[in-house]
């Protein structure tokens, strides 16, 4: 395909112009540019060199040969953290995955809530100059995607906070508008019986990507970035609410989360409350951009594991395997265990690139300990799951650019599923 052509070529010139900038020292320009999107060529134009030596490079003239030495000191200058194993992945089972219907739409930074057989899929980015605006409803009794439901105008489109009590599902603030714009306080709630939409009260402040979840009866919402996009926010609000309907007139303060940021999973199981991986640190819009252009900034990616129980503080259990954020919707709870899918963790320490996450991890809830149970199809973040019949299912999210380099790429709709055996 001509498309598929075109970004071979730009890539390979792409490679180039990494050289040059690697070169010259100005790796800060490199960060700052826009790379997180597969469809704009902005992306196109900061292409891998991850992982060089596996990688096949068409037409190697003699400059590529030198390029490529100079690649190979440079690495040889940082054997140490080329290895480290921060980002690297982990060992893994591998698993028979089955492709299902894909998605009516491809999503990145989409939203998922599993109600009984269906999969509620909202929002999210189809390409960096566009958001979805509607719900896509998947079947799992018999596998298709049967719905679409409209979102009301005003609700945001992608880092939403998200919570279900088996009918109502709630929508907590998140950004409005493609790329990166500005956050809403807004804050929604469908009823999956009738296909209604009504309103809550705002959140005290805007939000991006807020821990939200339903426990005791409230909605807690913590965390998230705040109005720059970046800075991570530690506020932690309440609502008490009951079929659809806030039963109170604003947001109760509750005790602010130890660490902020967004793209984290939150969940609510045996009477607990799980605040799990995440991120400090977003992509901002670029000062003065007319379109809020997103431009890169500093990220750091954590694998913390935060507990809520009847004393209402904060208590640390044991992290991740791995720094994994970009998870709120990734996550399954299966046999008194928590399972994880996909996600991003700490850039390249070398190359600074964003790195995807192909793993499963499991997280025990009677011993509070973690393993990793298998591998997905490939490395994928902001992956839509849920668990039906024995099957673990994924949909949507940003893919790697191949089995050998883990950056992201493609923004796909792809569904998977695979028989579960924990
Ligand atoms: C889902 O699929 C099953 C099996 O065909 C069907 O009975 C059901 O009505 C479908 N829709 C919902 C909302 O469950
Ligand atoms: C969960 O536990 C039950 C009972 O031990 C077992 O039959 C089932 O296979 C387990 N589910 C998975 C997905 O492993």
């Amino acid at each position: 395909m001509a498309r598929f052509a075109h970004k071979h070529t730009s890539s390979f010139s792409a490679k180039k112009l990494v050289f040059f900038i690697l070169g010259a020292g100005l790796l800060v320009a490199a960060l700052t540019a826009d790379f997180l999107w597969a469809s704009s060529s902005a992306y196109l134009s900061i292409a891998s060199n991850w992982a060089l030596e596996k990688t096949r490079i068409p037409n190697q003239d003699t400059k590529t040969a030198v390029r490529k030495e100079a690649l190979k000191d440079k690495r040889e200058s940082v054997p140490d953290r080329f290895l480290s194993a921060t980002f690297a992945d982990l060992p893994a089972p591998d698993l028979q995955w089955e492709e299902m219907a894909p998605a009516p739409v491809p999503r990145l930074d989409g939203y998922a809530i599993q109600i009984k057989n269906l999969l509620y899929v909202f929002a999210g980015y189809g390409t960096i100059d566009y958001v979805h605006t509607h719900v896509d409803v998947y079947n799992f009794t018999d596998n298709i995607w049967e719905e679409r439901i409209d979102m009301p105008k005003e609700m945001a489109h992608s880092h939403l906070g998200i919570a279900t009590d088996g009918r109502y599902i709630y929508i907590i603030s998140g950004q409005y508008g493609p790329q990166c714009r500005g956050p809403t306080a807004r804050s929604f709630v469908l009823d999956t019986k009738t296909k209604k939409w009504s309103s809550l009260p705002p959140l005290p402040t805007p939000r991006y990507a807020p821990a939200t979840q339903l426990w005791r009866g409230r909605l807690h919402v913590m965390g998230g970035s705040k109005e720059n996009r970046h800075t991570p926010a530690l506020e932690h609000w309440s609502l008490a609410v009951k079929d659809g309907k806030a039963l109170d007139k604003q947001w109760r303060t509750e005790i602010p989360i130890p660490r902020g940021g967004p793209h984290r999973a939150c969940i609510a199981v045996n009477d607990r409350l799980f605040v799990i991986g995440g991120q400090e640190g977003d992509f901002m819009a670029k000062p003065g951009s007319p379109i809020f252009k997103c431009s890169r900034r500093n990220e750091v990616v954590y694998g913390d594991v935060y507990m809520l129980d009847d004393e209402m503080k904060w208590k640390v259990v044991p992290p991740m395997p791995k720094p994994d954020s970009h998870i709120e919707c990734a996550w399954v709870i299966v046999n008194n265990s928590i399972i994880i899918t996909g996600g991003t963790t700490e850039k390249h320490p070398a190359t600074k690139r964003m790195t995807l996450v192909g793993e499963i991890f499991q997280f025990h809830l009677d011993s509070l300990t973690w393993s990793v149970i298998g591998k997905l199809p490939y490395r994928v973040k902001t992956t839509l799951a849920g668990f039906w019949d024995g099957y673990l299912y994924f949909t949507s999210g940003q893919r790697d650019r191949g089995p050998d380099n883990p950056q992201p790429r493609k923004v796909i709709g792809q569904t998977w599923r695979t028989k579960l055996s924990l």
